[in-house]
């Protein structure tokens, strides 16, 4: 499919209400970039403590992301850092929000950044694993960032396309497996972290007349990651919670928003690039003793694993199997945020009627138990 570029409609003006500020020292920053960057513009409150809706709205009209995936994004969000007990609708997109000293049923809320496993997931693109970093799985590590990086320093026309994505993918989730014992790579957090390594493409590039796909250069990455170079001696820094978007960035086309469709083609592109990365499972006994799911016995019979490498059934597989477990997940809150829940299923379900999937009915869940991470 040809994109079609409009240069009024997909300029993103980040002057005047929108310039960039950074936080203060009570503004909220987590482990998301867009959602970072969004906050430093007054796309979203600068606080950081957004509402439901607002996430929702910034990430499909500033980015560009298509409804059915920011409404899933968005009530995630809130499903897993908000506040349940008070279903205000609202959430840090960071730490936990100042001054809430709430007990009770739920527990103070957590914000974003400390939700291991359920949203935040190991083997991100440049955060690291949560058992790794004394339980910091939300800040950059300059490491991480500077791999990626390299992978552009010395082409004559920097672009971090997919192509240059999946290699950095697979070094993380490499590095995964030999450093990090309790690594899990189950079926919902392989989506996450795997869809958060194709958002920086997907959603960070620049589009022009020139390229109406995007192109994603080095300024523009680093820019969106709080990364600043040495101008002398091109040493990269990083400050926490600078997500800067550019001046004359330009989002994806108007309808073209990233959808399940371009999910399900990156995923189908990372199973060829190499089959590993949709072997989903995780490390059992210390590490580098990655143990890879039964997918036939998982999914009783439905998929098994030669078939996650043909066409959508990796993304058919993952959002299906997303479906199953996110609700029995949060299952015990499930009388108050019955609406979401539905909301969330929807949006899934929305999602996958993009695709042509196989049937199926259900997952054994149990069988996650085999992995500490989990
Ligand atoms: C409702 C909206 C959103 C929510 C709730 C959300 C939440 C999150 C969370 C929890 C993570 C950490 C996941 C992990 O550890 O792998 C993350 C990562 C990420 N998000 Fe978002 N996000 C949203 C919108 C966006 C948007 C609009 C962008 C656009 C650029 C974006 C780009 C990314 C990227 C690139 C990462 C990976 C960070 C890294 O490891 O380098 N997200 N997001
Ligand atoms: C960008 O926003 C500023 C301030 O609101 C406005 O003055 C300017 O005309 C806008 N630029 C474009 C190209 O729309
Ligand atoms: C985006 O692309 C246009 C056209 O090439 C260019 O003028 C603009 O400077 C680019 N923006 C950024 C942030 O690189
Ligand atoms: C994947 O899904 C898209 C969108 O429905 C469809 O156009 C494409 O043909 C599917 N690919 C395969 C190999 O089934």
């Amino acid at each position: 499919r040809r994109s079609t570029f409009d240069s009024a409609a997909q300029y993103i003006n980040v002057t005047g209400p929108h310039a960039f500020s950074p936080p203060g020292p009570n503004d909220m920053r987590g482990p998301c970039p867009g959602l970072n960057s969004l906050a430093n513009h007054n796309f979203i409150p600068h606080t950081g403590i957004v509402s439901l809706t607002a996430a929702i709205d910034a990430s499909f009209n500033v980015y560009g992301m298509a409804i059915d995936f920011a409404n899933f994004a968005g009530i995630l969000g809130y499903l897993y850092g908000g506040n349940l007990a008070t279903l205000d609708l609202e959430y840090s997109i960071g730490g936990p929000p100042p001054g809430t000293i709430l007990s009770g049923l739920f527990g103070k809320p957590p914000g974003l950044s400390f939700t291991h496993n359920q949203f935040e997931a190991d083997s991100s693109a440049t955060r690291g694993d949560y058992f790794q970093f004394n339980h910091n799985g939300y800040d950059l590590q300059l490491s991480a960032f500077t791999e990626l990086y390299n992978l552009q320093q010395d082409s004559a026309n920097p672009n971090y396309d997919l192509d240059v994505l999946l290699p950095h993918r697979l070094t993380r989730y490499q590095q995964s497996v030999a450093e990090n014992e309790y690594f899990f790579y189950g079926p919902v957090q392989m989506l996450f972290s795997s869809v958060t390594h194709f958002f920086i493409p997907g959603l960070m590039s620049n589009h022009s007349a020139e390229f109406p796909d995007g192109i994603l250069s080095n300024e523009v990455l680093a820019s969106i990651y709080g990364i600043s170079s040495d101008p002398s001696t091109g040493a990269l820094s990083y400050t926490r919670g600078y997500e800067r978007i550019p001046d004359n960035w330009y989002r994806r086309p108007i309808g073209g928003g990233y959808s399940a469709v371009n999910l399900a083609a990156d995923l189908a592109r990372m199973a060829v690039y190499n089959p590993q990365l949709v072997v989903v499972g995780g490390n059992i006994n210390g590490v580098n003793t990655f143990a890879p799911l039964d997918i036939t016995a998982f999914t009783g019979g439905v998929y098994n694993s030669a078939m996650l490498l043909e066409g959508n059934n990796t993304a058919c597989f993952v959002l299906q199997t997303a479906q199953q477990l996110l609700p029995a997940a949060l299952q015990e809150v499930e009388g108050l945020v019955a609406g979401l829940l539905q909301q969330l299923d929807e949006a899934l379900g929305g999602m996958l009627s993009e695709l042509t999937c196989p049937q199926m009915l259900g997952v054994d869940a149990s069988m996650l138990e085999q992995y500490p991470g989990y």
